[in-house]
């Protein structure tokens, strides 16, 4: 198995994620100004990095180049864009976090609780595309943050329009992503491209999958996306208008009872309750909430749930690690879900 990617910021949690993994092995590591290095080396003063992976040499990302039954992407979406199709091509399946290809008609966009059932595009992707290998992705980190409530939501009472106000860690841009000088004691109320992403990726995840096409939800969502000077942990502030009235105690069984295929089969990274509410008046914050790189940080916390001033309107505050459940952590489960369902070679 080989990380792309695995020296930046999700893929040092990749290698905390696999160091243990009981179905998958790392067999090899790419990057890009690293290459040619040993992993412990590229690392320098960036993270933990497990023993078993410090002698790894970093390879350039050409699949010539891998020798690996499954690849994870984290690159950034320039080479994404690039690469993740030659891997394909070349029979490699793909996992990705990188938002390149989640858009196409053919590439499933996956929560494995929610839409399972669109891993069923592969097989339509490899025919149109002539691939041995195909291309499955996961949501923007933000996307995760909230969209994962939604669904018993919409479940349950039906859904009609999502207000989103979102406080995103600085990790969520990458190891170099952010100025310290520009975000330290400092908000910034924009990051480019990102409010077109949660408001357009809900959609498609919400939505079905038959007869060979997507077909989105019918929610409207409008984003506003800011960046704090949080390390860890993208907060979602959320108002949900609901098709019908549900009581702020219907709403919390329905959160707390959500399930998914991959609770279900017990696969080794879905925590046992992917949605978890907190009656605290003041959580979930992400310093105290947002887990570790393992299970802990696969569960999204909703806290203040409450009904809202207008009909039908609950308001309820979301917690997501968006390195763990936003990133490395889905993509693994994702992996997880592909494997126990045959379709990994
Ligand atoms: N951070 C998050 O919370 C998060 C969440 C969800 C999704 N994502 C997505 O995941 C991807 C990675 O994010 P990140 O935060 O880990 O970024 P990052 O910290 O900037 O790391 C980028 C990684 O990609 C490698 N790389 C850069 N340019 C490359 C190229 N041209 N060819 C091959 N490898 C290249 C880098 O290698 P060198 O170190 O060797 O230069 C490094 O390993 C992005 O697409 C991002 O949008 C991030």
């Amino acid at each position: 198995m080989c990380v792309l990617g695995a020296t930046g910021m999700v893929g040092q949690i990749y290698l905390q994620m696999l160091a243990d993994h009981p179905w998958f092995e790392v067999s090899a590591v790419t990057g890009n100004t690293t290459v040619g290095k040993k992993l412990i080396e590229a690392y320098a003063g960036k993270g933990d990095l497990p023993r078993k992976f410090w002698e790894l040499e970093v390879l350039p990302s050409d699949p010539s180049k891998i020798d690996a039954d499954l690849v994870f992407s984290c690159l950034p979406t320039k080479a994404a864009r690039e690469l993740e199709h030659k891997f394909a091509e070349a029979g490699f399946p793909v996992v990705s976090d990188a938002s390149a290809n989640r858009y196409q008609e053919d590439v499933p966009l996956i929560v494995p609780e929610i839409n399972p059932e669109h891993l069923d595009a592969i097989d339509v992707q490899r025919k149109r595309r002539g691939w041995e290998g195909f291309v499955v992705t996961t949501p923007n980190c933000t996307t995760t943050a909230f969209v994962l409530p939604l669904k018993p939501l919409l479940d349950e009472f039906g859904l009609r329009y999502v207000n989103v106000v979102t406080m995103q860690a600085v990790s969520g841009a990458g190891y170099n992503g952010v100025p310290s000088m520009a975000i330290m004691g400092n908000i910034i109320p924009y990051i480019q491209g990102e409010e077109e992403k949660v408001e357009q990726e809900p959609r498609k995840i919400l939505g079905t999958y038959r007869d060979g096409a997507f077909r989105p939800a019918e929610v409207t969502i409008d984003a506003t996306c800011t960046r704090v000077p949080t390390l860890v942990g993208h907060l979602a502030a959320v108002t949900a208008t609901l098709s019908r009235e549900a009581s702020v105690e219907e709403v919390a069984e329905a959160l707390e009872g959500f399930r998914g295929l991959p609770q279900q089969l017990e696969l080794p990274t879905a925590p046992p309750r992917p949605v978890v509410v907190r009656e605290e008046v003041d959580r979930p914050q992400p310093r105290l909430d947002a887990g570790s790189n393992d299970r802990s940080g696969m569960v999204v916390h909703v806290g203040r749930l409450r009904k809202g001033s207008l009909e039908r309107t609950v308001k309820f505050v979301s917690l997501t690690n968006n390195l763990v459940r936003g990133a490395a952590g889905i993509a693994i489960l994702t992996a997880e879900l592909l494997k126990a369902t045959g379709r990994l070679g």
